[in-house]
């Protein structure tokens, strides 16, 4: 089955910090589980290159848009490669092949009858693109993300018929209840519909940087629509001589922070119903990755740079802590202390060592083969058993619960350290009437690290590649617990996590 799953595409007013890398990593980590299980993924990314933000930071930089939108559209790509994100494509919203398609879909809104001129007069955040309502403005008419004060904005323009959408809304939430998720944030997407929708401004007559609109090129789109048909477009275009489109569409899962919630679960479906398009199946909505208590972003000068964190930790060090600290779909904390904490304990002491005691008792023990013997009933069932582990983290993934699934992975790693320090293969070793209990107990450590590196290697692509690859699984698929029997050689490695200096 086909599987299309997106981040959203970054402004590249700025350059990527680690809130960005975490929408691309916990995309990427949806997008490897579902290859793991055999679907057709189709995985973008890409970066949003028009509209008041990028033109704003051009004008301060002395230079024009599209310069800027080259200079800084690479930073994105190279920061998703240094995360691992395994993306089929990147989409540049200044690609004219987006342009002609996105013109294509908005002539199609226009001939429908969804469109009208008017005036719109409203509190404007340049930084947000975007038009507050009165609950949603902070102290003194500022905004509640930028902390800066707002201006009151009049203008003549096009808008969108979103109030003329909100039955279609309506009983798409009622027939999908897992439209967004988690559900706190689906209430909240449904309560801003049933409170009363309000038509939203589609063009911006000031701006100059930005696709103009197929039938009134005196006005510029305002970007939100350009941008999110981003993924509706690049289907069309990602692959030299084929349409995606009929393959992929619609998307299965739209990965986003909860600060764009309304803009996915709200205008983004309408639009599409009344392009007479097909809306997403799916969003996963997380929150915010803070230092300290606030938001970590450009405008407030408190990011962590990726590159130096996988410079220092490693990339799937990086992967791991975001969704280990912070509970997904919850705002959570980060900070330099808990990364070294969290990889000391968790990385290098209780996976990492796992793993290396194994491939090292194998070795010794039976020459570098993994024996060949039946799980252990011990293991197998009761509490946090390694049994039905793939069928857990399934399910959880399945309602996109990434760090509930990582501690049911977590659990089992656990369970795994207990059993060594129990069974104690070091003493079995020096008993020849225990050989047959010896060879259970390597088997099922084994068997045991090999369904776990599965589980995790969306997570942790390269490590978990690497002790497969010492496993001599060559598989990237998930398994269950003892469907592999014993006999392959493996290979000794160096420290998965190594110790930090
Ligand atoms: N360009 C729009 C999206 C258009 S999608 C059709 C945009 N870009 S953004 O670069 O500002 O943000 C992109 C994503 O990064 C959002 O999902 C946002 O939530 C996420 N993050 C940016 N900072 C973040 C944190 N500090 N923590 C977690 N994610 C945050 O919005």
């Amino acid at each position: 089955m086909s599987y299309y799953v997106t981040t959203p595409i970054y402004y590249v007013n700025a350059e990527p910090h680690l809130g960005h890398a975490y929408t691309t990593i916990a995309a990427d980590i949806i997008a490897r589980h579902m290859r793991e299980r055999g679907e057709d993924v189709f995985f973008l990314t890409g970066t949003d290159e028009h509209g008041e933000p990028v033109a704003l930071a051009a004008e301060r930089e002395g230079i024009p848009p599209q310069e800027l939108a080259d200079r800084n559209a690479p930073r994105f790509q190279e920061m998703g490669e240094r995360v691992e994100a395994s993306n089929d494509f990147f989409i540049r919203t200044s690609d004219p092949r987006h342009a002609a398609r996105v013109a294509e879909v908005m002539q199609r809104v226009y001939d429908n009858g969804h469109v009208y001129e008017g005036v719109y007069e409203g509190w404007y955040c340049p930084r947000c693109a975007d038009f507050k309502t009165e609950r949603e403005l902070g102290p003194g008419h500022t905004c509640p993300i930028h902390e800066i004060p707002l201006e009151r904005e009049r203008e003549e323009n096009w808008f969108f018929r979103l109030s003329a959408f909100e039955d279609d809304l309506k009983r798409l939430y009622a027939e999908r209840p897992d439209f967004v998720v988690p559900d706190y944030r689906r209430n909240e997407a449904l309560s801003f519909i049933e409170r009363g929708l309000e038509d939203v401004s589609l063009s911006r007559p000031k701006l100059e940087w930005g696709m103009p609109l197929p039938w009134d090129p005196s006005q510029r789109m305002y970007v939100w629509f350009d941008a999110l048909l981003n993924y509706y477009t690049a289907l069309s275009f990602a692959r030299d001589g084929e349409d995606l489109t009929d393959r992929y569409w619609p998307a299965n899962r739209h990965v986003l922070g909860k600060d764009i919630l309304k803009f996915h679960a709200v205008i983004w479906p309408a639009l599409l119903i009344a392009a007479g398009l097909e809306p997403p199946r799916g969003m996963v909505i997380h929150g915010f990755l803070l230092m300290g208590e606030k938001k970590m972003s450009k405008s407030l000068g408190n990011v962590l740079d990726p590159t130096e964190v996988i410079d220092r930790f490693g990339a799937d060090a990086l992967r791991f802590y975001c969704f280990r600290e912070v509970s997904f779909g919850r705002d959570g904390s980060v900070s330099a202390a808990g990364f070294e904490a969290r990889y000391e304990t968790e990385l290098a002491n209780d996976w990492g060592n796992l793993a290396s005691r194994t491939l090292a008792m194998i070795e010794r023990y039976r020459g570098g083969v993994v024996p060949d013997a039946e799980p252990d009933a011990e293991l197998a069932s009761g509490e946090d058993a390694l049994a039905g582990v793939d069928g857990v983290v399934r399910e959880l993934l399945d309602r996109a619960e990434l760090t509930q699934a990582l501690e049911a992975i977590w659990a089992r790693v656990r369970r795994l350290n207990r059993y060594v320090e129990e069974a104690r293969p070091w003493d079995l070793a020096k008993d020849d009437s225990q050989a047959a209990r010896l060879e259970q107990v390597l088997y099922n450590l084994a068997e045991g690290i090999r369904v776990l590196a599965l589980l995790l290697h969306p997570y942790m692509p390269e490590t978990s590649g690497r002790l497969l690859d010492a496993l001599a699984e060559g598989a990237r698929e998930l398994d269950a617990f003892g469907a592999r029997g014993g006999g392959q050689a493996i290979e000794r490695i160096p420290p998965l996590f190594p110790k930090l200096d």
